[in-house]
């Protein structure tokens, strides 16, 4: 089929995510639509949501009303909800005079094309079931030029947080074949990509579906099979965090010396309600194994303050954890009731202002420690891979480090995307580091 429609996909949420909307891309494309870059000259717009806030929905919403003038022209508009919030509300989401034509959740994606052409015909349409066995495998995502991949590795998640939507948005956890990856990971490596990063909402509890390897299996064998590519993964969780892992991570020059792990509190009794499944001793010892194999790997977080319960001393728990373990990055939230899940029937206790007031209180303290760690760095040398110019100033470059840090830094004439340039720092701040290049 051929038609001259085009589609304008914006995506919202985590990597997963944006690694969805590179399938659907495949998969419209196929279908014989074009991709345009811009809602004004769309007749199709799909929004990739996410639900995993309160927030993170109320974007969207406000989204969908500013899009409703563009519904209103001479050309019909088509708009469509896919993702974790399509997922969710379900039917709701095109009941009472919504302008969404169409709601597709991520085990769905295969059936976009037709849901759109119904859409035109005037009828709305829906797909929301999930999969036990949905990897898109057979779907080579439709990926932009440049030097940074996303692969998705798996799917769903079975951990149940208490606080999380995500088991119910993406369904049951499973993990697409080792040799498909290891054959991806070649073949973006031949087509010029200089870095991958391995996805899935727990890549630690990957299994290979053919072989029962587990996930250090998969990272070794990528690892080898192109030693020269950047690998990266997230998310990892603290509880799947095994010796073995750590050990291949610090066994490969070309893992990518950087963990997301995400420890949400600080304090037994409050993880054991997020049923996180381990302890802050368990995890401070995940971490001290990391640092007695690899002393300069960095770590990022999660945190989500004024969780139900949480008292004054819970708090002052995640504050000493933070203190303690000094990650180099962490993302912070303040807790957000979401609908279906078990937290959702405790009582969201902690009044909105001591809420935000411990949320500022996390985030000052770690703002405070990523600047003191960011300025430790100050005289080292770091491999930077050369992204380009910069977003704020053009004649700079940005790239990261092995650790996943953005440096700023001068090109030379001669400097390309996609090369590893050896830089010295020489100045910080708590999210950024300035260098030079050096011989
Ligand atoms: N699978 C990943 C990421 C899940 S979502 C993991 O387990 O780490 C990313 C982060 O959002 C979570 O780590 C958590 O800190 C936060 N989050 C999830 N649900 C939330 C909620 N209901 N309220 C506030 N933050 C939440
Ligand atoms: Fe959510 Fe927990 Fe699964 Fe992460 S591990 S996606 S926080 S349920
Ligand atoms: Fe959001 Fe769904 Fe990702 S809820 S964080 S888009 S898995």
């Amino acid at each position: 089929m051929d038609n001259k429609f085009k589609i304008y996909i914006e995506t919202y949420g985590c990597q997963m995510n944006l690694s969805d909307t590179e399938i659907v891309s495949r998969i419209v494309k196929n279908a014989g639509y074009e991709l345009t870059d811009s809602l004004n000259n769309a007749n199709v717009v799909l929004l990739n949501t996410c639900s995993v806030r309160e927030n993170a929905e109320r974007k969207i919403k406000e989204r969908l009303s500013q899009i409703k003038k563009y519904k209103n022209g001479d050309s019909p508009l088509v708009v469509g909800i896919l993702g974790c919030m399509a997922e969710r509300l379900r039917n709701k989401i095109l009941e009472n005079n919504s302008i969404v034509d169409l709601a597709v959740g991520p085990d769905e994606y295969r059936k976009v094309p037709d849901l759109i052409q119904k859409a035109f015909a005037g009828e709305k349409g829906i797909a929301v079931k999930l999969s036990r066995v949905e990897t898109y495998d057979d779907i080579e995502p439709l990926r932009k030029e440049g030097i940074s991949a996303w692969i998705s590795i798996m799917r769903g998640c079975d951990k149940f947080c208490t606080y999380c939507v995500v088991p119910y948005t993406r369904g049951r956890e499973r993990s697409r074949k080792l040799a498909l990856i290891v054959d991806e990971v070649k073949k973006l490596w031949d087509e010029g990509f200089k870095e991958v990063t391995l996805l899935g909402q727990n890549v630690n509890s990957y299994k290979c579906p053919e072989t029962n390897s587990d996930f250090a299996d998969l990272l070794r064998q990528c690892a080898k099979a192109v030693p020269n590519m950047r690998i990266r993964f997230i998310t990892s969780h603290p509880q799947d965090m095994s010796d073995k892992l750590i050990e291949t991570i610090a066994e490969h020059d070309n893992i990518c010396k950087y963990i997301h792990l995400p420890i949400q509190s600080g304090s037994d009794r409050i993880l054991q309600l997020m049923n996180r499944n381990y302890t802050y001793e368990h995890f401070l010892g995940r971490i001290n194994k990391i640092r007695s194999l690899m002393p300069d790997c960095a770590l990022s977080t999660d945190i989500i303050a004024g969780f139900p319960t949480e008292t004054l001393e819970d708090h002052q728990a995640t504050l000493r954890a933070l203190e303690e373990i000094r990650f180099d990055g962490a993302y912070m939230f303040k807790y957000s009731p979401r609908e279906h899940t078990k937290a959702y029937k405790m009582e969201d206790d902690v009044p909105e202002k001591e809420k935000i007031r411990r949320l500022n209180e996390i985030i000052d303290l770690q703002n405070r420690i990523s600047k003191e760690i960011n300025q430790s760095e100050h005289n080292k040398i770091h491999y930077v891979l050369a992204e380009g110019p910069s977003k704020k100033d053009k004649k700079q470059w940005s790239g990261r480090t092995d650790t996943n840090k953005v440096v700023i830094f001068k090109p030379k004439e001669t400097t390309k995307v996609g090369e590893i340039v050896k830089v010295r720092i020489f100045d910080s701040t708590s999210a950024t580091l300035f260098g030079e290049i050096v011989q």
